[in-house]
């Protein structure tokens, strides 16, 4: 492997800069790699914050990789915390961080990922918040107890994965969604219907075409119909916005999204940019979109690391994006496109577990699957493939995925 010793500052230490940097190690990078923090703990996963870590407060558990933190020899990652970078001048190299230090990097890449959109309503409440960080989900778990009013604004992944926290906590939960229906941006609607109804089955009191307008003295939410709920905890998850200042400051193409190609690369020469901060080509909507996922942060992370590390021999980014929501007993896993022009049910809803599949133009484009892991992951290397099987061919319950998902691999091998 090509090790040239430059530079590598990256900026942001969530999943995306935490695993470019450990890429760039494995691939026996020999350079100088920075991972520059905003935050002041050690890195960690956000996965978590809404599911597992509401019920154990386990801050080690969900640490990321902290063996290949540790600062030990010259060769390993320098980790600078609570420090955020303020400035970028793409032209002289060189960044600034919040307490006047200034760093030279060969090659930049920036990982700031997404920060959650406020709502003005309740902005300095004291009892509303929103959940992106460590420190948010510790707020929470203080207040968050038997018999406590829990408010919930927004009903995507953060507000039912905290409704089913807030029922496990025996709390009293209300949620408030402004669309007609749930998870709009991120699943199907047959298959946010099943949610709505498990939620709703589990005690949480769900309004859609509902939003709050204001927050009475006495702490009640009212919505724009009128009605009012008492609330101990309001929680706003009503989506994300790309931490993209520093693009946009430095005259880099970003429209709430920094653009880049397979490769990670921005529209300035040797600067990068990977995860939730990215506006990228969806490869089965060919549409240039930000992928929030867990699983782009890391793949975006590999594939910059690979070019950095040998641009020669790396392979872009063209993985079909997916990603799962843990909802109570719910596990939902999702991939590709949420609507095409055609869709059949796989499995029996009614049974619990069942899996949506979404075809366009002949071809499979989509699969959500609710408890059907193993479908799940057959159903999304079709996708993946452009599988042209019929409905009727992977709705029968006798087929056998592993052997179709075999042919699909050999039928779509280039000659
Ligand atoms: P982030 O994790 O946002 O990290 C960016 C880091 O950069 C932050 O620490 C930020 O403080 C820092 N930063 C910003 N600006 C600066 C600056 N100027 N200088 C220095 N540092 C800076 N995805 C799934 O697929 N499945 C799930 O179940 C799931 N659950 C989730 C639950 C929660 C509560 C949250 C918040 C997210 C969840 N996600 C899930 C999404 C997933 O966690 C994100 O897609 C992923 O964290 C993106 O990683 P990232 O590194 O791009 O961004
Ligand atoms: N009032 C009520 N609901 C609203 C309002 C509002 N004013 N504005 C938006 N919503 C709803 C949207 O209709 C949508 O259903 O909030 C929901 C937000 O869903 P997402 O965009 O999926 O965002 P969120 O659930 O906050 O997730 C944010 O965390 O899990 C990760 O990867 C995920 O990046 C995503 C992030």
């Amino acid at each position: 492997m090509l090790s040239r010793a430059f530079h590598v500052v990256i900026v942001g230490a969530g999943m995306a800069g935490v695993s470019a940097a450990t890429r760039l190690r494995e691939l026996g990078f020999a350079g100088d790699v920075t991972l520059v923090s905003q935050e002041d703990e050690a890195p960690y996963d956000r996965p978590p914050l809404s599911k597992q870590f509401l019920l154990d407060g386990d801050a080690d558990a969900i640490l990321l990789q902290p063996e290949a933190l540790a600062v030990q020899a010259p060769a390993d990652i320098e980790l600078i915390r609570g420090n955020p970078v303020v400035a970028l001048d793409a032209r002289s190299r060189e960044l600034k961080l919040r307490d006047g230090r200034e760093l030279h990097w060969d090659r930049l890449v920036l990982a700031t990922g997404a920060r959650p959109r406020a709502l003005p309503a309740l902005a300095r409440l004291p009892h509303a918040q929103t959940l992106r960080t460590l420190e948010d989900a510790r707020a929470i778990r203080q207040t968050l107890m038997p018999g406590t009013r829990l408010l919930i604004v927004g009903g995507g992944p953060i507000g039912l994965e905290l409704a089913a926290m807030g029922v496990q906590f025996d709390a009293r939960v209300t949620l408030v969604e402004a669309a007609d229906r749930l998870m709009t941006r991120s699943a199907p609607a047959l298959i946010a219907e099943h949610l709505r109804r498990h939620h709703e089955d589990s005690g949480v009191d769900i309004r859609l075409g509902r939003s709050v307008v204001a927050v009475r003295d006495d702490g009640h939410a009212v919505f724009d119909d009128g009605a009012c709920v008492a609330a101990d905890l309001i929680v706003v998850g009503i989506g994300v916005q790309a931490n993209d200042e520093l693009a946009v400051q430095a005259g880099i193409a970003s429209d709430d999204g920094i653009f880049v190609d397979g490769f990670g690369r921005t529209t300035t020469p040797d600067v990068f940019a990977i995860g939730d901060v990215t506006r990228q080509r969806n490869p089965i909507t060919g549409r240039f979109e930000r992928i929030e996922t867990w699983s782009n942060a890391q793949g975006q992370a590999r594939a910059v690391a690979a070019y950095l590390a040998d641009p020669d021999s790396a392979a872009p980014y063209a993985d079909t994006p997916w990603f799962w929501s843990d909802q109570g007993e719910l596990r939902l896993q999702a991939a590709g496109a949420i609507a095409g022009d055609e869709q059949a049910v796989r499995g029996d809803p009614d049974s619990g577990r069942f899996s949506l599949i979404q075809w366009r133009d002949g071809r499979v484009v989509g699969v959500a699957a609710v408890n059907a892991a193993r479908d799940f992951q057959m159903l999304k290397r079709l996708v993946a493939a452009g599988s042209r099987l019929r409905p009727e061919v992977l709705v029968d319950p006798k087929a056998d995925l592993k052997s179709l998902v075999a042919a699909a691999a050999v039928s779509s091998t280039p000659a």
